[in-house]
C-alpha cells in the first residue's frame, strides 16, 4: 500500500514513503525540533494519518501529512472538517522549484482516490506565502473563502516546547473526481481586496 511511486519520465527522481524513526535526525534538520517530527510518528497511523517523505534520488528532501482523521493528541481533534487534509508540507529550500511538491501532492490525490475518497483540503496564508498559495491554484485547487480569516494556533509537542502563532488562512480544496484543472475562483478575484483587508486588519 505505501510502496514506492517514482516520477514518470525522470527516472527515480523522486520517491514517496513513509518516515520511520531513522529519519529523526534529518526530519529535524528541516525542521525543529526533532519532537514535533516524533509526535507525528506516535500518531501516524494507517487508516487516519500518514507521515510521509519525499527522497530525491535517495535523499530525503521534504515531508508532508496527509491526515484522514485527526489524532486525539491535536487541539482540533473533534474537528471532522474539512479532511481528508494536506498539513505542513515543507520541501528543503535548495530543492524547491523542481517539482517535489507537486510530486508528493499527487501521490496524496492518488491515495485519496484509491481509498474511495474526491477532496483534498489544505490551507495557506495566500499573503505570506504567494508561491504556495499559487502552486495550489494552478494545481488545480480551489478557495472556499472570498477573504483569509485570522487563525490562532497553539500546541505543545511531547519536549514541552510550546508552538504558538497567528496566521491568515484560506482554505483550499480539489475536486478529485474532475480530471480538469480547478476554474477561476472567488478569492483571485478579491486578492488586493484581501491583501488590503489584512494589512488594515493587522495594523
Ligand atoms: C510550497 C512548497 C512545498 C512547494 O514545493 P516545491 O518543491 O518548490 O514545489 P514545485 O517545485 O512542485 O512547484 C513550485 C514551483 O516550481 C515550479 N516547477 C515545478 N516543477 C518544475 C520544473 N520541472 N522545472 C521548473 N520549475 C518547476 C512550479 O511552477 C512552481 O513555480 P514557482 O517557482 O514560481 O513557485 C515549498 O515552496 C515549501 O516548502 N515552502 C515552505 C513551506 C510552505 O510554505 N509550505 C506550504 C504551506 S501551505
Amino acid at each position: 500500500m505505501f510502496g514506492t511511486r517514482h516520477m514518470n519520465g525522470n527516472k527515480r527522481r523522486y520517491t514517496v514513503r513513509q518516515a520511520t524513526e531513522a529519519d529523526l535526525p534529518v526530519l529535524a534538520d528541516i525542521k525543529s525540533p526533532m519532537a514535533i517530527h516524533k509526535d507525528r510518528l506516535l500518531d501516524a497511523d494507517s487508516e487516519k494519518m500518514l507521515y510521509m517523505i519525499i527522497e530525491e534520488f535517495g535523499t530525503v528532501i521534504g515531508f508532508g501529512l496527509l491526515v484522514f482523521k485527526r489524532p486525539p493528541t491535536w487541539p482540533d481533534a473533534n474537528d471532522s472538517s474539512h479532511l481528508p487534509a494536506m498539513v505542513d508540507l515543507l520541501v528543503s529550500p535548495d530543492r524547491r522549484s523542481r517539482g517535489a511538491g507537486s510530486f508528493l501532492i499527487s501521490w496524496m490525490e492518488e491515495t485519496i482516490r484509491s481509498r474511495g475518497g474526491n477532496h483534498l483540503y489544505m490551507c495557506v496564508d495566500p499573503v505570506d506565502n504567494p508561491r504556495a498559495h499559487q502552486l495550489y491554484l494552478r494545481l488545480g485547487y480551489s478557495t472556499l473563502q472570498t477573504q483569509p480569516y485570522r487563525s490562532h494556533w497553539k500546541f505543545a509537542d511531547s519536549d514541552g516546547n510550546v508552538h504558538e502563532g497567528n496566521v491568515w488562512n484560506i482554505d483550499m480544496v480539489k475536486d478529485l473526481s474532475q480530471k480538469t484543472r480547478g476554474s477561476p475562483n472567488t478569492y483571485e478575484a478579491t486578492l488586493c481586496q484581501g491583501a488590503k483587508f489584512v494589512t488594515d486588519s493587522m495594523c
